[in-house]
Order: structure tokens, then sequence, then C-alpha cells
């Protein structure tokens, strides 16, 4: 069996390990011989997104950029992740219906975990009032009613969340499975 093209669309809050996962992921799928690109939030609005802000209207122009992106990948037989948090399912089910064969992976965790953590120091700006619309904070984050998978950063480690997005896609048939020496 081939490896396949399709779209692996993190969607979740900063800090929640799409990025992280994303990473582990590429690393085992370039070991299998796979073609993969990672589009990250934070990388695609310094490229592809300069200049976009973070209103409902920007979010969404760059939400369909990075799925417009992703789609010409996949339809070429890439494995094309997306790690932005995606907040509105509008926008994410309308890139879901124009990719074809699509897996849309929730990275899930708590507020209160982000916030304790705050790797970046953003949620304690965004509890000030220093950074406005703020995810999670001050901004809406529409959750995914019907993720193909969920991992869970407060309960299981990033490769743990990695082995069941893997799993997930070996039993779909998307990608081979390791091969055994
Ligand atoms: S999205 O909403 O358009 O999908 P994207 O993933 O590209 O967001 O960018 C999110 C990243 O931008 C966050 O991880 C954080 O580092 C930074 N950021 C800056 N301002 C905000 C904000 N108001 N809301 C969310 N993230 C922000």
């Amino acid at each position: 069996m081939e490896h396949k093209g399709f779209v692996l669309w993190f969607t979740g809050l900063s800090g929640s390990g799409k990025s992280t996962i994303s990473r582990l992921f590429e690393t085992e799928m370039r070991k299998r011989g796979a073609s993969i690109e990672i589009l990250d939030g934070d990388e695609v609005r310094e490229n592809l997104s300069k200049g976009l802000g973070f209103s409902k209207e920007d979010r969404d122009t760059n939400i369909r950029r990075i799925g417009y992106v992703a789609k010409l990948l996949a339809r070429n037989g890439a494995i094309a992740v997306t790690a932005a948090i995606s907040p509105y399912a509008e926008v994410r089910d309308q890139v879901r219906r124009s990719c074809g064969r699509f897996v849309e992976v929730y990275a899930e965790c708590s507020i209160e975990e982000l916030c304790k953590r705050d790797v970046k120091g953003l949620y304690a700006k965004a509890l000030s009032g220093e950074i406005k619309n703020f995810t999670g904070i001050s901004d809406p984050y529409e959750a995914p009613e019907n993720a193909e998978i969920v991992v869970n950063s407060e309960t299981q480690s990033a490769e743990e969340s990695t082995a069941i997005v893997i799993e997930y896609l070996e039993k779909q048939g998307l990608i081979k499975a390791a091969q055994t020496a």
C-alpha cells in the first residue's frame, strides 16, 4: 500500500499541543517515507498570512488560505498537516468539504491548565487585557463536535497523542504501518 494524500487538520487553543504533536507526527512519517508538510499557525502568519490580525474575518481568511494550500498538497499525494487554532466551526467545515480526504484532530486542554503553563506568556497578557480578543479568554473557541480524533495534553504525553493519531490513520488505511525489521 502506498501513502495517500490527505489533510490532517489540528484545531485547539494556543498552547494545546497542536505544533508539538504535528512535529512528532512529521518525524515518524518521514521515517516511513511519506511526503509531508506542516502549515503551522505561527509560521503561516509570518508568511502566507502576514498582516492579518485576529478579528473573525481575518481568522477566517487565514484558515481559508491554509485550507487552500493544504488541499493542493494533499491532492498531490502529500500529507498536509495544519496547526492553527482555527476557532470557528463553520469555516473548518467549509475547508473540510473542499479538501477531499480530511481528518480533524481536536487538541483538547482546559483553559485553567493553559493559563498555568502559559509558555508564551500570552494568557497572562490576555487576562490582564493587554492583548484583546484572545482565543479562549476574550474571543470564542468553537470546539469541534465530530472530530475524527481527540487528544488531550492534560491526560496524555505528546508521544501518546501522536500514537493515537497514527493508529487512527493506519486503521483508516491512510498511512502505511511502520516496517518491522
Ligand atoms: S487562528 O485563529 O487564525 O487560527 P493562528 O493559529 O493563526 O490563529 O494564530 C494563533 C497564534 O497567534 C497563537 O498561538 C498566539 O501565539 C498568537 N496570538 C496573538 N494574538 C492572538 C489572539 N488574539 N488570539 C489567539 N492567538 C493569538
